[in-house]
């Protein structure tokens, strides 16, 4: 596939057939993501990848504390947003609701608990930091994660960052044995694309580059 057209062709999956990932395909895919940059190439990342009953009981787990800690998906500002952000705010909901309520689907519950379940995708992926890095680290995990989503869309598999599971980070540590000097910084749900879903037939868009750019020449 054409890098311009993979770029431009992936989106974020939400809902997955239970069809199995051969492991060698998700090896595939992150022989070729970890090609992504990192500051002074020190590859700071560790990946977990949790497939078959493990990431049943994972979600299990994740939903579980969804329900009694009801921390739900938000844009994690610590001071209030300007309006044009909390108009794209509201604007992602605006768009992607009516597909939801075509599946009979309450948006809150469906990205919430969708999200702790990596929306039913057979692979979830977690990826770490070491807590000795500085924040500056997370661009390294930021840039791996596009790598790993674009891959996955090249090599014919969907996925979606899952940032909310990041507020359970103690019951994956504790799931999947994870060191206490790891950080979990994003998840990422990732499989076959059920393309009978209507939540599948939805692209975000996005806002012309005047709406970011400055130019100084
Ligand atoms: C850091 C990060 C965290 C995200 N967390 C979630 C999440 O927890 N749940 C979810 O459904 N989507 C999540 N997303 C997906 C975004 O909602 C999605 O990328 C955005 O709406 C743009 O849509 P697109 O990926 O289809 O282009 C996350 C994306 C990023 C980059």
């Amino acid at each position: 596939m054409e890098l311009i057209e993979a770029i431009t062709g992936r989106k974020s999956i939400r809902a997955f057939k239970p069809d199995p990932v051969p492991k060698e395909k998700v090896e595939e895919i992150l022989k070729v993501a970890i090609n992504a940059p990192s500051a002074i190439n020190l590859q700071p990342w560790d990946i977990y990848v949790v497939m078959g009953e493990e990431r049943q009981r994972l979600s299990r787990r994740l939903i579980k504390s969804y329900r009694e800690k009801k921390i739900s998906c938000s844009p994690g500002n610590v001071k209030p947003l300007d309006e044009k952000l909390s108009a794209r705010g509201a604007q992602s909901f605006r768009l992607m609701n009516p597909y939801l309520e075509e599946m009979n689907e309450e948006f809150n519950r469906f990205i919430n608990e969708g999200s702790c379940n990596f929306y039913g995708a057979p692979v979830a992926i977690i990826l770490c930091l070491d807590k000795a890095f500085s924040k500056a680290r997370y661009v390294d995990i930021g840039i791996l994660l596009g790598f790993i989503v674009l891959t996955a869309y090249g090599l014919g598999l969907g996925s979606c960052p899952i940032g909310l599971i990041s507020a359970y980070e103690e019951d994956i540590k504790d799931v999947l044995d994870i060191p206490e000097n790891k950080e979990v910084v994003i998840g990422i749900a990732m499989g076959y694309p059920d393309e009978k879903s209507p939540v599948n037939r939805f692209k975000s868009p996005r806002e012309g580059i005047e709406a970011f750019v400055r130019w100084i020449d």
